[in-house]
């Protein structure tokens, strides 16, 4: 697959982050939902669904430039590497994000896949 445009990039301020729907128009896969962010650096985007327990990251918080806190429980995860900082060896799936003139895509077939490291002795 390649890069699909999922929005302009004046609908995104830095330090926000939200939901994007992509293969929704057709195309053979079932529509997936992806959490598009703005970091001060540029665009980025990951799974939505946490590894915790599906809570929607497009609807969480950015914190500290770099990280998004899931709205259930407060998982924190790196923006741009997927890690999780309350599960060390877990991760979330990355994407490749590309800016053409001002149309924001991404790349579902790319970036580094989700690791379910061991689980917490949290909920
Ligand atoms: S569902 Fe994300 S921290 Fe629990």
């Amino acid at each position: 697959m390649a890069f699909e445009p999922v929005a302009r990039t004046s609908q995104i301020k830095v330090g926000e982050c939200r939901i994007v729907e992509m293969g929704s128009h057709g195309g053979p896969t079932a529509p997936r939902r992806i959490a598009l962010y703005r970091l001060a650096d540029g665009f980025y985007a990951t799974q939505n669904e946490c590894v915790h327990r599906g809570g929607e990251l497009g609807d969480g918080i950015v914190s500290g430039g770099s990280h998004v806190v899931c709205p259930l429980h407060q998982w924190r995860f790196d923006i741009r590497t997927g890690t999780c900082e309350v599960a060390p060896g877990t991760r979330i799936r990355t994407y490749p994000v590309k800016v053409e003139a001002d149309v924001i895509m991404i790349d579902l077939d790319g970036g580094t896949p989700a690791v379910l490291g061991l689980p917490p002795d949290q909920d």
